[in-house]
């Protein structure tokens, strides 16, 4: 609706740079806007000449039922009723796809997202990466975008020549070898090298063998890949994540010597003490080729883009990594721009915060990183709890219970991760996780929930039409929220902030619980319109929660 709202408003001023803004203070209506007071002249003046002519726009007197300009020059929208119960009724009519929309059509979006590391724990750092790609890769797909999903296995690169020297000097057997034990050899390494840094030439030669296509380097790195792919596999299954395509860096090796050849056909990349390097005008200059011959992390970036846009032709990739890649991926990027593959493309790295348990950042270097499903076990442990403390999960038959308890206890751990906007550190905290009155997948679940209680009890009322259209201050201020959904979501996509999603989903709640709090619902004189918020109010949290990929249980 802020749609109706912004195009009636250009088009009444003829200017495409106009901003409609959702109104927090009811008083001031559902939408408002300060473009008059950027039109030159009194701003006062201005506002109310564009008042008289909004007036006349037959879009929105369809929709608003009230126009007024307000303090130095804003002009307020206030949605009419009759506009708020149709989007009541298109709720309960479309269901599962209200909010969705076809802005995207036509166009595709990669989101790549995930990307753990061979030979290493799914550390609590890919956890965000796969919690916020998947939910910006949901919010893309929901607008109509045709979306990709890839997982940039970290599989190929000198870390892997330390462990291959690890395992031929201590003369393992790789199969038996269990990820804990691979953790560990790689920790080892780092210690035994800061003594004696020369044993890097042995992790760099062993790097070289296996891009050599050295048949034992490639043996042993393909178990390595098969037994982390089964460790991957099963936290995704916890997780409730499936990412369609999955390449390794590996995958990109026969794609990497025509991107070289084309970068030093364009004369990008110049020779620097054995190396090859590729320098910009105002980023230290990225390594294509290293002095022993091998390739880098940068190069075969630049190949998974090739591949990508050869593929795919996208008009947006998403790079859901940390933060930590951001010099990285603006080398990536302006590359791009050089070999012109950006033409009517956006690149994005999203370049999330960390997340910090008491003890600080969490890394696999040091050997003190905090096993990801380890922290999932205990997420599910406690939503067990708290089932076990609600008088209607207790009488839960106990497969149910598990399936219950998963489904809180990850939906915890997923919505407290996107509450945040993606570029904060965030210091994860059991307490706020599972805050039940506050802001919390299980508050919303819970809400969720008891919609489904409360019409469960209805039976057949639910069917009644609505007679009273006097709506009381919370009736309207659930009927409001509702009408706000889809724009929400077209923000949260745009600006890659699923966060902006959750504050909307809570505020709904609050506002539904609220309502649910003071008025009686069956049995009142509003009973029909009451019975159709609450059911409005759960499906519109359920379509919020499934874009974030929580799941939201009948009862609990
Ligand atoms: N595997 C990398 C890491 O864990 C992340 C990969 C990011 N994506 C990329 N296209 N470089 O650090």
């Amino acid at each position: 609706m802020k749609d109706v709202v912004e195009k009636a408003v250009k088009k009444a001023i003829g200017r495409n740079d106009v901003l409609v803004e959702f109104t927090e203070n009811e008083n001031f209506g559902d939408f408002s806007t300060n473009i008059a007071l950027h039109l030159g002249g009194s701003p006062k003046e201005e506002a109310e000449k564009l008042v008289d002519i909004l007036k006349k726009s037959p879009e929105l007197t369809k929709i608003v039922s009230k126009i007024e300009v307000a303090g130095p020059g804003f002009i307020n929208f206030r949605l009419s009723k009759e506009a708020l119960l149709e989007n009541l009724e298109e709720i309960l009519k479309v269901k599962e796809s209200f909010g969705a929309s076809d802005i995207g059509k036509r166009k595709t979006t990669i989101v790549e997202y995930s990307s753990p590391n061979i030979a290493k724990h799914f550390a609590i750092g890919h956890l965000r990466s796969t919690i916020i790609g998947k939910a910006l890769f949901n919010m893309y797909g929901f607008l109509g975008y045709k979306t990709i999903g890839e997982n940039h296995l970290g599989d190929w690169g000198t870390q892997f020549g330390t462990l291959l020297y690890q395992i031929n000097s201590q003369h393992l057997t790789v199969d038996k070898l269990t990820l804990d034990e691979l953790q560990d050899l790689y920790v080892d390494f780092h210690e035994k090298a800061e003594i004696n840094p020369e044993l890097w030439d042995e992790a760099r030669t062993w790097f070289k063998k296996l891009e050599g296509g050295d048949e034992e380097a490639r043996h042993i790195w393909r178990s390595l890949v098969e037994k982390s792919m089964v460790e991957f596999e099963r936290i995704y299954n916890i997780l409730g994540v499936n990412i369609e395509n999955a390449h390794g860096e590996s995958f990109y090796e026969g794609i990497m010597p025509s991107v070289i050849e084309d970068i030093r056909k364009r004369k990008l990349s110049k020779k620097s003490l054995g190396a090859e390097i590729v320098e910009f005008k105002d980023l230290p200059p990225a390594m294509l080729i290293k002095s022993d011959g091998t390739t880098t992390y940068y190069t075969r970036d630049l190949a998974a883009l090739a591949y990508r846009i050869k593929t795919w032709d996208p008009a947006l990739i998403i790079y859901e990594v940390g933060s930590d890649q951001i010099l990285h991926f603006r080398q990536v990027f302006e590359t791009a721009k050089f070999l012109g593959w950006s033409e009517g493309r956006e690149f994005v790295h999203i370049a999330h915060g960390l997340i910090r348990f008491e003890h600080g950042k969490m890394s696999t270097r040091k050997g003190q990183s905090i096993k990801l499903e380890e922290v999932l076990d205990e997420a599910i442990k406690r939503a067990r709890q708290i089932i076990e403390k609600s008088e209607t999960g207790r009488g839960l038959a106990e497969d149910e219970k598990g399936k219950v308890a998963k489904a809180v206890g990850i939906g915890a751990v997923k919505y407290f991760d996107l509450m945040h906007h993606p570029q904060t550190d965030i210091v994860f905290d059991w307490n706020k996780v599972f805050v039940l009155e506050g802001n919390s997948a299980p508050y919303l679940q819970y809400t969720v929930a008891r919609t489904n209680s409360v019409l469960a009890k209805a039976q057949k009322s639910f069917e009644f039409r609505i007679s009273n259209f006097e709506f009381n201050s919370e009736e309207l201020g659930v009927l409001r929220s509702l009408a706000r959904f889809g724009d929400v979501i077209i923000t949260a996509a745009k600006n890659y902030s699923p966060n902006l999603l959750t504050n909307y989903l809570f505020d709904l709640a609050q506002k539904f619980n609220a309502f649910y709090n003071s008025n009686r619902i069956i049995g009142s004189d509003s009973e029909a319109l009451r019975l159709r918020l609450t059911s409005a109010t759960g499906q519109v949290l359920k379509n919020g929660l499934t874009l974030l990929g929580i799941e939201t249980p009948e009862r609990m």
